[in-house]
């Protein structure tokens, strides 16, 4: 039964806030537990009683909102997708930004949770392709629109579970183990800048080369928050510039402005004649609210 409440009231909520039922269905435990625990603080007897909160405290929408955020992430995770990044993708982009006289190959990983993901990257250009490409660095731009996740990417210590899909090795090599923590070394921390952000609304000033935006907007964004997210990533991306995204999601709409590149692993590159509105681009370079962290 209390299932069933909780299922009829994130049926409700979810999509007032752009976010898509299905996307949560495998997850909605961890938000019903948030919840739960914000119905005792506010003395509320269950999901109807919180409904009526929510509908006269705007306010509240916000708190909700943040319940919804899951976090989980590690290490290279899905290690095909890095793979396929150390093998292909990554040094053909090297070599197009090398032609164009670029300095640095410019990343953004978009949701990046406590920085597995945009750590993963850098760590798999130092250690691989660095000496391949001596001439040129890896700059990645890391965004996530929780702030407690971002304070542990800047501390960069993680349990064992974290690192279980790390190649054999790389563990000794690029981590101290601190009592029960293991912390990236800074020479792996270089290189790679967080940002407050919600990928709703806004993204940082690129162009990027490369676009990660795994197991976030394509999971949990409803279909025209989906559509705008491909958009804005469009309109930062650089012409022939890749996106990766998660491995069971896919683009929306026909994947507007982008051809697949191994499509069959979730990459695409941004399409040579762009049909990314002129509005998307602006919007993302407004990003005046980003905030350092
Ligand atoms: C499931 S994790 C994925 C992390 C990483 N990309 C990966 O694949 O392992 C999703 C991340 O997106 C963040 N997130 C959720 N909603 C967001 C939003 N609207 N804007 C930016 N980040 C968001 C969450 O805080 C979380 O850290």
């Amino acid at each position: 039964m209390a299932h069933v409440q909780s299922d009829a009231f994130l049926k409700w909520a979810l999509p007032r806030m752009g976010l898509a039922w299905p996307g949560f269905r495998r997850v909605r435990r961890q938000v019903v537990k948030r919840i739960g625990r914000r119905l005792a603080e506010l003395h509320l007897p269950g999901m109807d009683a919180y409904r009526s909160f929510l509908e006269s405290h705007s306010a509240e929408w916000e708190t909700l909102d943040s319940f919804c955020r899951i976090t989980i992430s590690r290490f290279f995770r899905d290690a095909a997708a890095f793979d396929l990044l150390a093998r292909e993708i990554l040094p053909r982009l090297a070599e197009v930004a090398i032609a164009r006289g670029q300095k640095f190959l410019r990343a953004w990983s978009a949701g990046c949770a406590s920085g597995e993901e945009p750590y993963s990257l850098n760590l798999l250009w130092k250690s691989t392709l660095a000496p391949r490409f001596p001439k040129l660095a890896l700059a990645i731009v890391a965004t996530d629109a929780d702030e407690r996740v971002l304070a542990r990417a800047h501390t960069a210590c993680y349990p064992a579970a974290s690192l279980r899909e790390l190649p054999a090795g790389w563990r000794n090599a690029a981590f101290r183990c601190d009592g029960r923590l293991f912390c990236l070394k800074p020479e792996f921390r270089e290189g790679v800048e967080f940002f407050a952000q919600d990928l709703r609304r806004e993204a940082p000033i690129g162009p990027f080369d490369l676009v990660l935006c795994r197991n976030l907007a394509f999971t949990y964004f409803d279909a025209a928050g989906q559509a705008q997210v491909l958009d804005r990533i469009g309109a930062v991306l650089s012409e022939g510039g890749a996106l990766a995204i998660g491995r069971k999601e896919r683009l929306p709409g026909g994947a507007k402005g982008f051809a697949p590149w191994i499509a069959e692993r979730g990459v695409y590159r941004k399409a040579a004649v762009s049909s990314v509105p002129a509005n998307a681009a602006s919007a993302s370079r407004r990003m005046s609210s980003a905030r350092p962290v």
